[in-house]
């Protein structure tokens, strides 16, 4: 896709490992703030000798601010380079695109996230909530541990306001001293019955890397969630 000149705006740390980029919109495509939460851009770094092409999830729901967000974690080659990018700093952006969008009708919905796999789903639920959504939303969210819950304040805060939303985070690595006072453990067939209504009737997305998605599907498959409501986006 054609690329176009951008910047970096601002730079906030959401956890110790990720952080969030606004990036300016390029001159003449203030269409791509019309995007479907759980699309993508595609970046790369126009001073890099060898260039390297990477897509990002928009963590930004459309229009909630003048710029597009993404929230890179700290992790592989790109993402490394890409987090010690600061405010100023030219990028080169592609429009977003992807087919792992939110569903337009209102039927409920089972959202699960490994690692920085959540960021698709705060475009979701922020979006979901500046219309108005009554359904029922799920939002599973697993990190290795409780500082590494993305957007965590957030999705408490919503949660405590949006009768429609039950917001369940799980950490798996966290020692046994650790205050956390939540749930700990993987995301398992008995967390998700536990949230999924008629699974005929629910939209099933998983998000993060490869591992986490394949168990996620298989398990929403053993629930008997159909092939055809399920959708997922992974890396890795
Ligand atoms: C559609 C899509 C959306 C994406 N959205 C995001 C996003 O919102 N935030 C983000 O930080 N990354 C996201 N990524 C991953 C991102 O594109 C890069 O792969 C990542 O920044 C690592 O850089 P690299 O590929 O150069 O690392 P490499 O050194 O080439 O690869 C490192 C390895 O780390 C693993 N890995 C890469 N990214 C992650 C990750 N985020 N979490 C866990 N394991 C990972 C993979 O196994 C990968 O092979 C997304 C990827 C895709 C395909
Ligand atoms: N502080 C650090 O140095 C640090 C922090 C985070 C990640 N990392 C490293 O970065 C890489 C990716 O990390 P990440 O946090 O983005 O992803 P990740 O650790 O692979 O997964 C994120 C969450 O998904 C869970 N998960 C993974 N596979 C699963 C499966 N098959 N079924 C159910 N749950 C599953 C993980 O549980 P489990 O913990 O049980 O796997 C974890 O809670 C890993 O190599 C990781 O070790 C390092």
């Amino acid at each position: 896709m054609e690329w176009r000149d951008s910047q970096i705006v601002r730079v906030v740390d959401e956890t110790p490992l990720d952080r969030t980029l606004f990036l300016e919109v390029p001159a003449g495509c203030d269409h791509w703030l019309d995007f479907r939460p759980g699309q993508f851009v595609v970046m790369s770094d126009p001073e890099a000798a060898t260039p390297v092409r990477r897509a990002y999830s928009l963590s930004s729901a459309p229009r909630e601010h003048a710029h597009l967000c993404i929230t890179v974690r700290r992790m592989g080659g790109f993402g490394c380079v890409l987090h010690g990018f600061g405010p100023g700093k030219g990028i080169r952006l592609e429009p977003p695109q992807g087919r792992f969008v939110l569903a337009e009708d209102d039927a409920p919905l089972l959202l699960c996230a490994g690692g920085s796999g959540i960021t698709p789903f705060r475009s979701f639920v922020v979006h979901l909530a500046r219309q108005g959504r009554r359904a029922p939303v799920g939002l599973l969210q697993s990190a290795q541990q409780p500082e590494e819950l993305l957007f965590h304040p957030l999705f408490e805060a919503l949660t405590r306001e949006a009768p429609w939303l039950a917001y369940e985070p799980t950490v798996t690595r966290a020692a046994p001293e650790h205050p956390w006072p939540g749930r700990r453990g993987r995301i398992d067939a008995d967390r998700i019955r536990a949230r999924l209504g008629d699974p005929a009737a629910t939209w099933f997305y998983a998000c993060g890397p490869g591992a986490f998605v394949r168990e996620m599907l298989e398990l929403a498959a053993a629930l008997g969630v159909p092939r055809e409501r399920c959708r997922k986006e992974q890396w890795g």
